[in-house]
C-alpha cells in the first residue's frame, strides 16, 4: 500500500523545500522529494539555489573580497599586509561547508515542520483517484500519492551547442564554483549575472578575466545609467569585457580551451585560456519527472506551462520557480512556493512581479526594483527622475567605497516610485526599502520624508528620493 499525502511537492530548491515548509503549516501532511546527492551520496536539499548557486557563489565572492581588500584596500587604512596569499582548497573547503549548513538546516526544517522527505527522483506513474501516483527512484524505491502535486524541478546549465560541459574545462556555475586553482587566463561566454558574479571571484584572486558577451549591449535589462556606472567600475578593475561578439568553434585541449569568435566590427579573432565558463542562461529542468506520463503541457522552450497562480495544464499540479515563466530568482521561486501551498488552502497566495528586487552580487553590487527608465521610455510614462552618488554620502566614505549612485523613479503626476536602481556599497541590502516603498506604493516624498540613520548608506536612498523633487540637502 503505496503512501498517502495531502501534497507532495517534487524538487527540494528554494521553490520546492519552502512550499512544502508552507502547506506543512497550514496542516497538511507533506512529502518532497528530492534528487540531489551530496560528495558522500547523500541528500543534499536545497537545490541549485544552495549546491551550486546563490549561497556557494556568495561563499566565493566573500573570501574573493577579503583577498582583494587585503591586496588593495587595507593599505588605505594604515594596514600593511604584503605577500598575501590566498589557499584555494581551504576557500573552497570553506564554501563547501557552508552549502552544507544550508543542507542540514532544511533537513531540520523538514522534520520541525513534520515534512517527509525522500531523497530520490520523483516521477509521475498515472493519475488516480486520489491525485497522482509517484514514483520515488533513490536508495529505496518506493510509490506515494499525492492529492496535490507541486513541481519545483529547477533549471540546468544552458550549453553551447556541440560544446558540453566536461566540468574540467568547459565549466558550467557548477564547476566554476570548485577551480581547484586560480586559472592564469579565464574566458567566460555571457556577461550576465552569472558571468559577472564568477568573473568576478576569480579576477580577483588573480586571474586575467576576458567576458565574451552576444549582446551589443551591457547588462541590458538593467537602467542604462545603473549599467554604464557599473560597466565603468569593471573596466577599472582590469575586468575585459568584450561586447556584440559571436562565438564560433570551441576547442579544447590538454593545454586548455581556444575560443574562436567574430568580434563587433566583424573581425574574426580568437582567444585561449586555462578554463572556459559558459554562462549564457538556463534552461528549465524536467528530466526524469515523465510528464508525458500524465500530458503535462510544456512550452516550446521545455518550461512548464502554468496559469498566474501556478495551476499548470493538470487538475491538482501546480509548478513553481526556475522551470516554470518569470525570474529565474531563488526568492521569486520562494514566494510562488509560499503563494501555491497557501492557495491549495483556499487562501489568496500573491506574488507581485513588479516588486520582485534583483542582485547582482559583484563589487560595485548592483541591485533594482520596478522599472528602467528606458522602460518607461518605450511605454511613454511621464517620469521624474532622481540621482544621488555615494561620493556624497560620509558612510560611504567612511567606508571607502564611494563608487555609483542611487537612482529614483517616479510617477511626474502622483510621484508614486515607478522604479530605483542602485549600483553601489551594499546595493543588495538597500534595495529592500525600495521594494517595501514600491510593495506600499508609496511616493518618493514618503522616502525623502522618512527619518534614516546618520551616517548610513541608506541615507542616499533618502537623498535621492529628495533629487526627485530637485532637493538634495548634500549635493
Ligand atoms: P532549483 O534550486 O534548481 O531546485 C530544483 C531541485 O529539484 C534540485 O535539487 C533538483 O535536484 C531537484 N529535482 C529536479 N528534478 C527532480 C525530480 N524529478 N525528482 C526529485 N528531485 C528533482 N538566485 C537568486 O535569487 N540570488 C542569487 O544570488 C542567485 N545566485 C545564483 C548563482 C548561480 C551560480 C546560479 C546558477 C543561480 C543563482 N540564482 C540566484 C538562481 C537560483 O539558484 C534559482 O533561481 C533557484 O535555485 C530556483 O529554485 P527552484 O526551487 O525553482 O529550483
Ligand atoms: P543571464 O541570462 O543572466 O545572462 C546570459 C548572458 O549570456 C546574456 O547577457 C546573453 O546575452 C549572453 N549570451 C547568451 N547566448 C550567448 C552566446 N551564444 N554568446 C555570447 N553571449 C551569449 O544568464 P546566466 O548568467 O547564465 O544566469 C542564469 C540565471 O541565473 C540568471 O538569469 C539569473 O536569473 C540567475 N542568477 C541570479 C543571480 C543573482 O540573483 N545574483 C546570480 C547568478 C544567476
Amino acid at each position: 500500500m503505496s503512501q498517502a499525502f495531502d501534497v507532495v511537492v517534487i524538487g527540494g530548491g528554494p521553490g520546492g523545500y519552502i512550499a512544502a515548509i508552507r502547506a506543512a503549516q497550514l496542516g497538511f501532511k507533506v512529502a518532497c522529494i528530492d534528487e540531489w546527492k551530496n560528495a558522500a551520496g547523500g541528500p543534499a536539499p536545497g537545490g541549485t539555489c544552495t549546491n551550486v548557486g546563490c549561497i556557494p557563489s556568495k561563499a566565493l565572492l566573500q573570501s574573493s573580497e577579503h583577498f582583494d581588500h587585503a591586496n588593495h584596500h587595507f593599505a588605505d587604512h594604515g594596514i600593511s599586509a604584503t605577500n598575501v596569499k590566498i589557499d584555494i582548497a581551504k576557500m573552497i573547503g570553506r564554501k563547501d561547508a557552508v552549502v552544507k549548513q544550508n543542507n542540514d538546516g532544511i533537513l531540520y526544517l523538514f522534520k520541525k515542520n513534520k515534512v517527509t522527505f525522500f531523497h530520490g527522483r520523483g516521477s509521475f506513474v498515472k493519475a488516480v483517484e486520489a491525485g497522482y501516483e509517484i514514483q520515488v527512484t533513490g536508495a529505496k524505491e518506493e510509490l506515494i500519492t499525492g492529492q496535490q502535486i507541486i513541481l519545483a524541478t529547477g533549471s540546468n546549465a544552458r550549453a553551447l551547442p556541440g560544446v558540453p560541459f566536461d566540468e574540467e574545462t568547459v565549466l558550467s556555475n557548477d564547476g566554476a564554483l570548485r577551480i581547484g586553482a586560480v586559472p592564469k587566463k579565464l574566458v567566460l561566454i555571457g556577461s550576465g549575472v552569472i558571468g559577472l558574479e564568477m568573473g568576478s571571484v576569480w579576477r580577483r584572486l588573480g586571474s586575467d578575466v576576458t567576458i565574451l558577451e552576444g549582446l551589443p549591449t551591457f547588462l541590458g535589462a538593467v537602467d542604462e545609467q545603473i549599467a554604464k556606472e557599473a560597466k565603468k567600475a569593471f573596466d577599472k578593475q582590469g575586468m575585459k569585457i568584450e561586447l556584440g561578439v559571436k562565438v564560433g568553434d570551441v576547442k579544447t585541449s590538454k593545454k586548455g580551451v581556444s575560443v574562436a569568435y567574430t568580434n563587433a566590427k566583424g573581425e574574426a579573432q580568437s582567444i585561449d585560456a586555462d578554463k572556459l565558463i559558459v554562462s549564457i542562461g538556463r534552461v528549465p529542468n524536467t528530466i526524469g519527472l515523465n510528464a508525458e506520463a500524465v500530458g503535462l503541457q510544456l512550452d516550446e522552450r521545455g518550461a512548464i506551462v502554468v496559469d498566474a497562480e501556478c495551476r499548470t495544464s493538470l487538475k491538482g499540479v501546480w509548478a513553481v520557480g526556475d522551470v516554470v515563466r518569470g525570474p529565474m530568482l531563488a526568492h521569486k521561486a520562494e514566494e510562488e512556493g509560499v503563494a501555491v501551498a497557501e492557495r491549495i488552502a483556499g487562501q489568496h497566495g500573491h506574488v507581485n512581479f513588479n516588486t520582485i528586487p534583483w542582485v547582482i552580487y559583484t563589487s560595485p553590487e548592483i541591485a533594482w526594483v520596478g522599472e528602467t527608465e528606458q522602460q518607461l521610455k518605450a511605454r511613454g510614462a511621464a517620469y521624474k527622475a532622481g540621482t544621488f552618488p555615494f561620493l556624497a554620502n560620509g558612510r560611504a566614505r567612511a567606508l571607502g567605497d564611494t563608487t555609483g549612485m542611487v537612482k529614483f523613479l517616479a510617477d511626474a503626476a502622483t510621484d508614486e516610485i515607478l522604479g530605483v536602481h542602485i549600483v553601489g556599497p551594499m546595493a543588495s541590502e538597500l534595495i529592500a526599502e525600495a521594494v517595501v516603498a514600491m510593495e506600499f506604493k508609496a511616493s518618493a516624498e514618503d522616502i525623502a520624508r522618512i527619518c534614516h540613520a546618520h551616517p548610513s548608506l541608506s541615507e542616499a536612498t533618502k537623498e535621492a528620493a529628495l533629487a526627485v523633487d530637485k532637493r538634495t540637502l548634500n549635493f
